[in-house]
């Protein structure tokens, strides 16, 4: 009785004194639902996690115009239960304050953490719990976990087996998974999201839902549509993927110049066409060598089978790269994952680091798809702009093959069949004032204006694993349907439509909501 009073104290406290609820009235509330508040590890808002996540974070030219004191969350919770997480959003929603889910970490524009009202973190670390059924064939994955802890988990239990996911072992599954996924088998095998089979959502009321109760439609939006806006993903089941216990990669570097962009342009014809089994990723940079600035192209590749097969593939198909088989090395699926991470002969354990790479590195980051191959002299053009600038940064993925044989509107993730690849653009910078960010984002800004022309247009895609705040926000919590639809359907095209619907349904005050969640549609 004492409690409750208490607890409506803290409400009336937080309705009517203080807008803001504090750390201790937060955990008043949590105490009063819970007889067991120290199950639950708390933060102030100075720990570790958050001052970590603050230097790491990504900030937009729009995060850095904000008050960063105002960002700080009220506390970071760290559950070691499910009913630990219905607490959390139980006492959220009785003082009125946002929830933010964090599983690795990497949203591009921090959105995991920071936010502009005042907000609790539900940190799953302490929930990732890997289940492994091989006569299935599947695996039940907490959100919690990282790509490397499941990738290890598989290799552990499978030399035959793996997951079609991202390439950097650090990121959740939480937010990946639930933001489409692309990776090396993704032409064999799809985005990460188009293999979940079911999954386990806690909603607004702290509802444990599954996809038989939770309907399709719901469990369709969680496939690609970002589950923030839905409610908290406490795990998904997956199907993995059959991979050969030998694969065979090779990486392929080409300097600045007339060749260079003639691969590049060749490059973009056939990486959407090619074998399967065969995934050729561009990524174009610079070095300065000798004091002097040189751009460079690397294509990094995998091959599920060996190199016997590779080579005349590679002949046939792309004989301008001149492979040979010494070029290439054998290995098992998940030495892959450490190859594409340029961690080759590093303990596997090394997946399984969960801290993001990026400390004291700031970046901004934009996508496009592009449906047609881009003129030879668009590259010419790329190469002088990246000669004039410090790290510059673009990665080119193909498309095709598995990800164009679903249709754009069997998941909220659209960007299929007719999509030849994804460009990925990014700058970087360590010292963080607002002109070095002015600075490198005004030239991204102007590289990606270069590109409208050759890219998707009506609506010009973009991917949301690659979060981009510059595409449009939610200016408030008033932010209707038309006004997020400027950014919306970049991400999913005609597919916003129906997650503004399922939102309306699963959650139709808008509890669940960050700078870009989708709005409900009543
Ligand atoms: C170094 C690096 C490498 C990357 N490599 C790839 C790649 O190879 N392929 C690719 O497709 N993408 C890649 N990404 C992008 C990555 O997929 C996205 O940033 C993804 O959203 C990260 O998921 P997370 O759990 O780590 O992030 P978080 O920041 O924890 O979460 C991202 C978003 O999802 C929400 N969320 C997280 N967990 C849950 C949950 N359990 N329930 C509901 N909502 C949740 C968060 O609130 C946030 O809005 C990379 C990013 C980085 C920084
Ligand atoms: C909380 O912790 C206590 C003591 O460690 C334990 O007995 C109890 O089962 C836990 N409760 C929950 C809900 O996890
Ligand atoms: C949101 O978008 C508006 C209008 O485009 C812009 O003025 C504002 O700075 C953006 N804010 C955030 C937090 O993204
Ligand atoms: C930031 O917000 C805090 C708390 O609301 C306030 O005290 C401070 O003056 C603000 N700082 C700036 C620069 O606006
Ligand atoms: C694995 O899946 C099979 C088939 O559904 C089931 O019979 C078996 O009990 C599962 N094994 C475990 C350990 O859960």
């Amino acid at each position: 009785m004492r409690d409750l009073a208490l607890c409506l104290f803290v409400f009336i406290l937080a309705k009517h004194v203080s807008s803001v609820p504090t750390k201790e009235q937060f955990q008043s509330c949590l105490s009063t639902i819970s007889r067991n508040p120290n199950n639950l590890t708390k933060h102030t808002s100075d720990s570790r996690l958050y001052t970590a996540s603050l230097k790491t974070s990504s900030p937009s030219s729009n995060f850095l115009n904000l008050n960063f004191t105002s960002l700080k969350p009220i506390l970071t919770l760290k559950p070691k239960s499910e009913s630990e997480i219905k607490k959390a959003i139980l006492c959220s929603k009785k003082l009125g304050v946002q929830v933010r889910t964090l599983s690795g970490g990497h949203d591009y524009e921090g959105l995991s953490y920071l936010s502009l009202t005042p907000f609790i973190i539900i940190d799953l670390v302490n929930l990732r719990t890997i289940t492994i059924n091989l006569t299935e064939e599947t695996a039940w994955i907490q959100s919690g976990a990282t790509l490397g802890e499941l990738y290890y988990k598989i290799a552990k239990t499978s030399k035959v087996h793996a997951f079609a996911a991202g390439i950097c072992p650090s990121v959740g599954v939480g937010g990946h998974i639930s933001g489409g996924g692309f990776g090396t088998i993704m032409r064999k095998h799809g985005l990460a999201s188009d293999n979940v089979v079911d999954a386990r959502l806690m909603d607004v009321n702290g509802r444990i839902l599954d996809r038989r109760t939770m309907g399709e439609d719901l469990f369709w939006a969680l496939r690609g549509g970002g589950a923030a806006s839905f409610g908290v993903v406490l795990s998904w089941k997956v199907k993995l993927a059959r991979v050969p216990e030998k694969v065979t990669c090779f990486i392929s570097q080409h300097p600045m110049g007339a060749s260079m962009n003639k691969l590049v342009h060749r490059w973009q014809s056939i990486g959407a066409e090619l074998d399967q089994n065969l995934f050729i990723r561009v990524i174009i940079d610079n070095s300065v060598e000798g004091g002097q600035r040189r751009v460079k192209t690397t294509f990094q590749a995998l091959f599920l089978g060996g190199v016997d097969k590779l080579i005349p593939l590679m002949n046939q198909k792309f004989p301008e790269i001149g492979l040979r088989a010494q070029d290439c090395s054998e290995m098992s699926w998940i030495e892959s994952i450490m190859f594409f991470n340029w961690k080759s002969g590093q303990p596997l354990e090394t997946m399984l680091n969960r801290d993001l790479r990026y400390e004291d590195l700031y970046f901004k980051a934009k996508s496009d798809f592009v449906q047609k191959p881009v003129p030879e002299n668009v590259f010419e053009e790329v190469t002088k702009r990246f000669l004039e600038k410090e790290t510059p940064l673009m990665i080119l993925e193909p498309l095709g093959g598995k990800i164009s044989e679903v249709s754009e509107s069997e998941s909220p993730y659209p960007h299929r069949r007719g999509n030849i690849y994804n460009i990925q653009y990014m700058v970087k910078w360590r010292v963080n004032t607002v002109e070095e960010m002015n600075r490198h984002v005004t030239w991204m800004i102007m590289l990606y204006d270069y590109m409208t022309p050759y890219v998707s247009s009506s609506p010009r895609g973009a991917y949301l694993n690659y979060r981009d705040l510059d595409l449009g926000n939610n200016t408030g919590s008033k932010t209707s349907f038309e006004d997020a639809r400027v950014w919306g359907e970049k991400y999913y095209r005609g597919n916003f439509k129906k997650l503004g619907l399922v939102k309306g349904k699963i959650d139709p005050t808008n509890f669940f909501r960050n700078e870009q969640s989708i709005p409900p549609l009543l």
